[in-house]
């Protein structure tokens, strides 16, 4: 008999319980907090797709391993286990362990960006160009063309536009643009993988330009994966070969550990550049800590070397990227629009498909992400116009986000197939209920990243 189900490759030691809230209560939580889910109490959420960063379940062995953590300041043990770890899988000369993937940004930002500067990416996410802009430097985004459509069901929509990278090269020249960077999966595009073909292109387009290529890789392991099971010639190739491989055309790389790295607080900013690293690690001791510990204790360390061992293993990528797959299967049967197909990490809804009464200006994506509270309990995340759309000072004009979407975002290890089945029978009643849905309305909102704190009021 051949079996088809994939289940979750690993059993349940510790359990949460989780708090189940009514209609009515669910109905005054949103009310007291603006109508923004930022501000709603985790304890009053009852299935919670906000993010999928540091909201990890560890194994057993990563338990044990903040047991086994050495605390020395300078030289622990922990360090060069961790250090191990990662020049096994990236090659990297110099391996600098920061608190988060921001802080890693940051420092490499501080260093490489500066007025006048450019930096292209296939998509920068938020922290990434902040800290780019921060800098004084330009954040350019080149995704392909189809990364915008949402129906689209193509291999590898988190690809760099190389024609576009290329003029780019052309014109702006090595004197301003110190860094090339890829995104791997691509967040603010859907969650879609970057192919090994664009991504070996797009290091030979720097190598040729002798500009440096780095990669933000956060969600290295699920790329591998994607390109395993969809690029010609993977096929017989273990994920970890692939992310080694896909490592070796890049100069160093910015990690968030708080995805792949399977662990609830960390990231590293890695290069071969020894110049470069010396720098880096003359910040890293004003701002984040030793260079052998950077920000984090030993024991965190211990669980980030032991989640990117653990995080390569071809049966736990193959449930987690089915499990999103499967999210996105349902609502497609449903008809509810979704941007196809499945991304890594996250289920992403078409909300002005979803809502096509419902005007940007009204944010039909924050609209449905406040129904889905209310009907389930269930967090999700706006990423349209309420993150990224402006109101023109001057004017008074309004500027839409480029898209209008939903993000459901799944932690790792986290919940089960039975939640998800709940998550699509929630999405399928606001969806049959579409119609009574109207938009938001900003009643409050402060100068910067107005997502995080803004009051709303539906209209
Ligand atoms: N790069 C990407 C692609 C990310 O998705 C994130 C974080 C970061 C860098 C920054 O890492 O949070 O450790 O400082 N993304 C989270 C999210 C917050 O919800 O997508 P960090």
């Amino acid at each position: 008999m051949a079996i088809k189900t994939i289940f979750e490759p690993f059993r349940i030691k510790t359990v949460e319980p989780l708090r189940i809230t009514t209609r009515q209560e669910r109905d005054s939580i949103l009310k007291k907090a603006g109508y923004n889910l930022f501000s709603v109490r985790a304890e009053d959420v009852l299935i919670d797709l906000l993010t999928d960063s540091g909201t990890a379940a560890m194994s057993a062995r990563q338990w044990a391993g903040l047991i086994d953590g050495d605390e020395s300041y300078a030289g622990a043990r922990s360090f060069y286990r961790f250090e191990n770890t990662v020049k096994d899988l990236t090659g990297f000369k110099h391996i600098i362990p920061t608190h988060q993937g921001r802080a890693a940004e940051k420092i490499l930002f501080n260093i490489m960006g500066g007025q006048g500067k450019v930096i292209p990416n296939n998509t920068h996410f938020d922290t990434t160009r902040a800290n780019i802009e921060v800098s004084g430097a330009e954040a350019v985004d080149l995704p392909v063309k189809e990364a915008l459509i949402p129906s689209l069901v193509k291999d590898f929509k988190g690809n760099m536009d190389i024609t576009a990278l290329e003029r780019l090269l052309k014109e702006k020249g090595r004197e301003h643009i110190p860094l090339v960077m890829m995104t791997v999966t691509n967040n603010s595009c859907a969650g879609q993988p970057a192919s090994m073909g664009c991504i070996r292109r797009v290091s030979e387009l720097c190598r040729s330009y002798k500009i440096p290529f780095f990669i933000d890789a956060c969600r290295f392991a699920e790329n591998a994966w994607f390109v395993k099971t969809r690029e010609p010639g993977c096929k017989g190739r273990s994920v970890k070969q692939l992310a080694q491989e896909m490592f070796s055309y890049a100069d160093g790389c910015t990690m968030s550990g708080k995805k792949d790295g399977l662990v609830n607080i960390g990231g590293f900013l890695a290069m071969n550049d020894d110049e470069l690293a010396q720098k880096a690690r003359n910040i890293l001791i004003v701002t984040e800590g030793f260079p052998t510990y950077g920000g984090l204790a030993g024991r965190d360390l211990e669980a980030f070397a032991q989640g990117l061992e653990e995080v390569v293993d071809e049966d736990y990528l193959k449930y987690r990227i089915r499990s999103t797959e499967y999210v996105v299967e349902k609502l497609d049967a449903l008809g509810v629009p979704v941007f196809k197909p499945a991304g890594g990490h996250a289920v992403y809804l078409d909300a002005k498909a979803f809502l096509p009464h419902v005007p940007p200006q009204h944010y039909p994506g924050h609209a449905i992400a406040c129904a889905l509270y209310l009907e389930g309990g269930i967090r999700s995340c706006e990423i349209g116009s309420v993150m990224f759309g402006k109101t023109d000072p001057a004017t008074g004009e309004f500027q839409p986000a480029m898209l209008e979407m939903v993000r459901l975002a799944i932690p790792r290890r986290v919940y089960t197939q039975s939640h998800m089945d709940y998550v699509v029978e929630c999405l399928a009643e606001v969806f049959a209920q579409r119609d009574k849905i109207r938009g938001m309305r900003i009643v409050w909102e402060p100068p910067i990243l107005r997502h995080f704190t803004a009051r709303f009021e539906p209209l």
